[in-house]
């Protein structure tokens, strides 16, 4: 399949960084550097939930989209300190990530949970971003791929072929997340490629092929090109080079 008739999907995570006051300035650096990037890509910005109504004024008309980092797996109810998918679709968070690997290792979220939450998000208007990624220890035992394909496989349990449409996967190997160590592009493709054939094995190809997939660990100003010209990767997923406005602008031109 062509992949330019999969979505692609630039999408900054900036953790627990920035604050309101320091939105305007973002914007207005980042807007002039990517001129029409609609013709080619979604950009997306995920920012702590406090932070999502005022980037969402920041950002209104320019074309760059809003998410979260997170959500609840429950619709609503006694959750001290959650935040619904509703919520987050009710003050215009249009994309949430799940199950980043930093939410799995410091804050228990499991496949189960990462399971639980996209099944939740599925029944909102928010599209989610499903992480899956192994560790290093994971990857030299040489379990990447089964690994991978369990966590693809658990979080996909029961979603129907027409619901899979609004999911997009991030590959997100551990090790690169925030270390400056890049997967090189062969090895990103090739568990990227190998996602989309346990999708197409679960599903089928056509709606394998459709399945917006990301790469992210360390993407950069300097490695966009190459990561994101690989076949199977449509985005990417960047954390630390999405804080920089100029940087995060190379990204989103370079998806082109
Ligand atoms: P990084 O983070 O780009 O800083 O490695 C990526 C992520 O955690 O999503």
């Amino acid at each position: 399949m062509n992949k330019k008739l999969r979505k692609t999907i630039i999408a900054g995570n900036w953790k627990m960084n920035m604050l309101a006051s320091d939105l305007k300035a973002f914007k207005d650096e980042l807007i002039p550097l990517i001129p029409n990037h609609k013709d080619w890509c979604e950009a997306v910005i995920c920012t702590p939930s406090v932070l999502i109504p005022p980037a969402l004024k920041a950002f209104n008309e320019t074309g760059v989209g809003v998410g979260a980092q997170n959500m609840s797996q429950h619709k609503s109810g006694a959750y001290t300190g959650e935040i619904s998918v509703d919520q987050l679709a009710d003050i215009g968070a249009e994309y949430v990530i799940i199950g980043h690997s930093e939410r799995r290792e410091y804050y228990g979220e499991t496949d189960i949970s990462v399971n639980e939450k996209l099944l939740t998000a599925l029944d909102s208007p928010v599209i989610p971003i499903v992480c899956v990624g192994e560790t290093l220890y994971q990857r030299e035992t040489g379990v990447t791929f089964e690994l991978v394909a369990l966590q693809v496989k658990i979080a996909l349990d029961g979603v129907s072929e027409e619901k899979l449409r609004k999911v997009v996967i991030a590959y997100e190997p551990v090790w690169a997340i925030g270390t400056g160590k890049t997967a090189t592009p062969e090895d990103a493709e090739e568990v990227c490629c190998a996602i989309r054939d346990v999708l197409a094995g679960l599903y089928s190809r056509e709606a394998a092929d459709a399945v917006s997939i990301l790469y992210g660990g360390s993407m950069n100003d300097k490695n966009a090109v190459d990561l994101l010209a690989q076949p199977d990767i449509d985005g990417g997923l960047i954390g630390g080079a999405s804080l920089k406005p100029e940087s995060f602008a190379v990204i989103i031109n370079a998806a082109r």
